[in-house]
């Protein structure tokens, strides 16, 4: 099938080079002209495991291309995926600005052209976006009908940072969101081959099975959280806790990996976003506006613990492990390690900080740390905080040291000083 990719982004790239490597033509849409020349050159803008391999051979094979030109590319496109990014206002609801930008320019470009073109939401949006400004905005600008002269779906992704293509391929379930039969089937089309099982629903459950999937996600993690809270005042276990409730099918083990809370472009603003909505709607989230209190205070327990130790940081250096919001990606948006490192500088410690592949973007937030080039040379200061659970992290040797773990990281435990945030 002939694919456009409107949005260049993790979501929008794992997909177009994923839909390519099935055999699929996949044209990726983006505003910046730098990415589309990287992308064209086989380079992808971003750090994701095979993302590069992929490219470079849907690129050889011919079935890949990058272009700015979004009217050429929707012209010639059976499905075109909308994966423009979906940021918050300062309240925490979606800012629909780059949705409402996609949809006029998709709908401009199918004016002059014909067939049943399905355009198909995969950002994240809140539960009435497709049908309240997608395509009114479609509709304008096309001067068709969408159900007459184009059709529309809302496919929500799942893709793991880190894992975006390896989950791309082997997903838990597809759900097809569908204006009408006919834009569902093109869709299905699309995803016949994948061995998972595949939903139809209307539109906007769809939009909300993203979010409460998410919104679930962030709850388990806050939950596990908690309890860890509650476990460390007890000396008990958290992770001996989590494994015992996750022989539980109902359960299940995943998910149940206590520590400093969650961060990354999704959860964060997604349940804000809901929390956003539902109260538009008259109605208080209380559960969800508990998991994000939690989260947001989460990070913070570690520096309870530092402090324990260190009572007074001015003129301490502070090693910092991992900057990554989780490992696997150069990725820092929401990361707690930012509310961390802006407490100990603002307390006047010193901070020595190394990841490997998130420093360059730690670097634009914070250019007053020491990046170190290894891991090693972050243990050389007055305690060392863990992070991110990279897995070179299980490899050093921590014995002397005074070390705060944020994520379980078991050789740490050979310390002078351990503590577990919540363990
Ligand atoms: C995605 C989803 O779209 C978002 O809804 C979900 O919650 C998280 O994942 P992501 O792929 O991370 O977002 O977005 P981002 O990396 O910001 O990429 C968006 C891309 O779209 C950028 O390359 C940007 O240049 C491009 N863009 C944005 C356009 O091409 N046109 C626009 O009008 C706006
Ligand atoms: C998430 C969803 O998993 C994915 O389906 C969605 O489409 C996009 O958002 P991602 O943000 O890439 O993916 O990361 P994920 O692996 O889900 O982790 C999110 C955060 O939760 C990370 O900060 C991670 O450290 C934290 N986490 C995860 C925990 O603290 N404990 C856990 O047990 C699992």
């Amino acid at each position: 099938m002939k694919i456009s990719i409107v949005g260049a982004g993790y979501v929008g790239l794992a997909t177009g080079v994923g839909f390519a490597s099935m055999g699929h033509s996949v044209i990726c849409v983006d505003v910046d002209a730098e990415r589309v020349r990287k992308l064209n050159r086989g380079e992808p803008p971003i750090y994701e495991p095979m993302l590069e391999e992929h490219l470079r051979k849907a690129l050889e094979e011919n079935r890949f291309e990058a272009t700015t030109e979004l009217g050429r590319a929707i012209r010639q496109s059976e499905v075109i995926f909308i994966c423009v990014g979906t940021p918050s206002k300062s309240d925490g609801s979606m800012d629909p600005v780059f949705i409402e930008q996609a949809s006029r320019d998709i709908g401009q470009a199918m004016k002059d052209r014909g067939g049943y073109p399905v355009v198909t939401v995969k950002s994240t949006v809140v539960p009435g976006t497709t049908e309240g400004v997608v395509i009114p905005l479609l509709e304008r600008n096309s001067g068709k009908r969408a159900g007459a002269g184009f059709g529309v779906c809302v496919n929500p992704e799942f893709l793991r940072e880190g894992q975006a293509l390896s989950d791309f391929f082997n997903p838990d379930r597809v759900i097809i969101g569908e204006l009408d039969g006919r834009s569902g089937d093109t869709l299905h089309q699309l995803y016949r081959d994948f061995k998972c099982p595949i939903l139809r629903t209307d539109l906007k459950t769809a939009e909300m099975i993203k979010y409460a999937s998410n919104a679930f996600l962030a709850a388990k993690i806050s939950f596990i959280n908690e309890i860890g809270n509650i476990c460390k005042r007890l000396g008990i276990d958290v992770y001996e806790v989590a494994r015992g409730m996750g022989l539980d099918r109902r359960i299940s083990p995943h998910f149940l990996n206590a520590g400093i809370g969650f961060g990354g472009s999704c959860f964060p603003k997604d349940v804000r976003a809901l929390m956003a909505r539902a109260r538009e709607l008259g109605y208080e989230p209380r559960l969800l506006e508990a998991v994000m209190a939690l989260n947001e205070d989460q990070p913070l327990r570690l520096l309870e613990l530092l402090r324990k130790h260190l009572p007074d940081l001015r003129g301490r250096t502070i090693g910092v492990l991992g900057l990554a919001f989780k490992p696997g990606t150069d990725d820092v948006r929401e990361a707690p390690s930012i509310r961390i490192v802006g407490e100990l500088l603002r307390e006047g410690a010193a901070v020595k900080a190394y990841d490997p592949k998130a420093m360059d973007n730690f670097r634009r937030i914070f250019p007053q740390l020491q990046y170190c080039g290894r891991a090693e040379e972050v243990l050389d200061s007055d305690a060392v905080l863990i992070l991110t659970e990279w897995e070179e992290f299980r490899r050093l040797d921590y014995s002397g040291k005074v070390v705060i773990d944020g994520r379980r990281i078991e050789e740490a435990r050979k310390a002078r000083v351990y503590e577990g945030v919540c363990w």
